[in-house]
């Protein structure tokens, strides 16, 4: 299988999707130093030592050593086949497999997107069938929805009563099983089994291709939960999701903007009233997973909060999240709704034209940036404009560099009336946690100098340009060289493979096991030392190898030696000097 996708494309696919995000919507992550952590998701523990590297692409547990790439994590953590995971990744970056029929789909999940179809078209048919339906269209009408929207977003119900997807699709033990899998059914203490939704107005939860994943469900009246959605099944991940993505791409043949609101109703009444680019999270903050996915489809994304202060505070998180994503040819806006009200209640009460004016009357990112922070300083005097450059700091290194974080800097600096000098002199103090502490050197470490050099290379794949000729070391009859040469022959033709690249390409082989053992490894060198560590061990093998040749060919006897043996020697001793 694996032989089927060009390594090639994994090789991109593998620059182009970040580790954390991945990993962070299905486990969330904590900073912890340069890495991020969390508890391990594939043992049981109290104090978190699953570790991920967003510079080597990679993760690692130190509690039961469960290590491996984002293509690792997905086969690992959501039980995928390996062209799946592939699949799985590239869709989330929009890049397409070149070799899409050697995909055979997971056929438990295909088993449980149809399933999920089946039970989503039971609920619609119910609101068409079940005798108690009036009370249920009663309430979608009165929240204002006609039936072409009803069946646009695939609206439907879910009857009072304990097992109604239960009898009709949990015929066998393997049934239910499934039925189970899918998050359709609930139980309780004593152990018995029933519909996790009832007495509830359905909302089929698609993902970006259409399939259904889930369902939130809303009650009919003040009872709570007012929404109860489907949990973690193998597929849907709610940190990943956006209600109305999918329908939101398919009514616009090309969307210009992408509007994020709260709830299920507000996508829809929207919707209802011609504004059909507005997606939801479900009930969780934006990720970034989110964002990226956003950002994908559509130039501009604006974030729609309530006015009030919850919304305030839910938009600087939001602000917060999406600091990385900052810059290149998206823009990011935020708009805030009177207070007390929502999408919904919004066009219902002023119409599409109101919510519209908001919409074009948005703020700029930076606006709301900087007049958030500005209002916890005060910016007249000169404490106040150096706690502005104190409290902007820790967000201005999470913009990536470009012309955009210069930008925000200037603006900063214009702010806090002082200059880029200033500014950077404070951003570039190095902490002191990250200075070189014990440096590890080949000698220090008793490392091989093909180890470290296997080492460094694995970690720090960019400095292979550092390196000079290697075109002798083959003579050397070592473990491990046949490695390192493999790495820097591979590293001279793709220049830019980064570390979970080059794991991913020695998958199948015997020294799968060992690769992984160095790309663990700690260095506390700094990225020059590295560098240098590198050259000089490769240096120090080509040398020894020369060495070694030179020896060979003098223990011949000159007599014995050809013209082109006598030649190479002399080449090897102007070398050798
Ligand atoms: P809201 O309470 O703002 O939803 O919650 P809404 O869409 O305005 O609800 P209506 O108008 O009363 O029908 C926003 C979102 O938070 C999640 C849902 O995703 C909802 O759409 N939520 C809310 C839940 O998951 N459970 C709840 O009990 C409430
Ligand atoms: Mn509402």
């Amino acid at each position: 299988m694996a032989g089927q996708i060009p390594p090639q494309f994994i090789d991109d696919l593998l620059i182009r999707v970040d580790i954390t995000d991945v990993i962070d919507a299905r486990v969330p992550l904590k900073k912890a130093g340069k890495n991020l952590q969390a508890c391990c998701p594939f043992h049981n523990e109290k104090t978190p030592s699953f570790t991920v590297s967003s510079e080597k692409q990679f993760y690692h547990c130190f509690g039961c050593g469960a290590h491996g790439t984002a293509i690792g994590f997905l086969m690992e953590y959501d039980q995928m086949s390996f062209p799946e995971a592939i699949h799985e990744l590239a869709d989330s970056v929009g890049m397409i497999v070149p070799t899409s029929q050697s995909f055979t789909p997971n056929p438990a999940k295909q088993n449980l997107y149809e399933l999920l179809d089946k039970v989503s078209q039971f609920y619609i048919q119910q609101l068409q069938t079940h005798p108690k339906r009036n009370e249920f269209k009663s309430y979608l009408k009165q929240r204002g929805l006609s039936s072409a929207i009803i069946e646009h977003f695939g609206i439907g119900m879910a009857p009072e009563g304990w097992d109604y997807v239960l009898k009709k699709f949990g015929g066998s033990k393997q049934a239910i099983d499934q039925l189970n899998e899918a998050g359709l059914l609930s139980s309780n203490d004593k152990g018995s089994t029933y519909d996790r939704f009832r007495n509830r107005v359905m909302f089929p939860i698609r993902d970006r291709r259409g399939r259904v994943i889930g369902f939130g469900g809303r009650v009919l009246d003040d009872s709570t939960p007012k929404y109860l959605n489907s949990p973690e099944t193998p597929v849907f991940h709610k940190g990943h999701e956006l209600y109305g993505l999918y329908q939101a791409r398919k009514a616009n043949r090309k969307l210009e903007r992408l509007i994020i609101v709260e709830g299920y109703m507000d996508v829809i009444a929207l919707a209802e009233k011609g504004i059909s680019n507005a997606v939801a999270t479900l009930g969780t903050a934006t990720t970034p997973e989110h964002l990226r996915q956003l950002q994908r489809s559509a130039p501009e994304v604006i974030f729609c909060f309530d006015g009030d202060r919850a919304g305030r505070e839910a938009a600087w998180r939001a602000a917060e999240n999406a600091l990385p994503l900052l810059g290149g040819n998206h823009q990011l806006k935020f708009m805030f709704l009177p207070e007390g009200e929502d999408p919904d209640t919004l066009v219902k009460q002023e119409g599409a034209d109101a919510f519209n004016k908001l919409v074009t009357d948005a703020m700029n990112f930076s606006d709301f940036f900087f007049e958030s922070l500005e209002k916890r300083v005060d910016i007249d005097s000169m404490d106040g404009r150096a706690r502005l450059i104190e409290i902007a700091r820790p967000y201005l290194r999470h913009i990536p560099t470009g012309v955009y974080r210069d930008m925000f800097e200037q603006r900063l600096v214009e702010r806090a009336q002082t200059s880029t000098a200033v500014l950077h002199k404070h951003l570039e103090t190095p902490p002191k946690a990250e200075k070189i502490i014990n440096k590890m050197t080949g000698v220090s470490t008793g490392m091989s100098p093909i180890r470290m050099a296997i080492t460094i290379l694995l970690q720090h794949p960019e400095l292979h340009k550092a390196v000079g000729d290697f075109d002798k070391i083959a003579n050397l009859s070592r473990p491990g060289i046949a490695i390192l040469i493999e790495l820097l022959e591979t590293l001279r033709q793709q220049p830019h493979l980064n570390t979970a690249a080059l794991l991913e390409r020695a998958r199948e082989a015997e020294h799968a096991d060992h690769l992984i053992k160095l790309a663990i490894q700690t260095l506390t060198l700094s990225a020059k030392e590295l560098e240098h560590e590198l050259v000089g061990a490769v240096e120090q093998l080509q040398q020894e190898a020369q060495k070694s040749r030179h020896e060979v060919l003098m223990a011949k006897g000159l007599s014995q030696l050809t013209q082109e043996e006598r030649e190479e020697i002399q080449r090897l001793e102007i070398r050798m000097r």
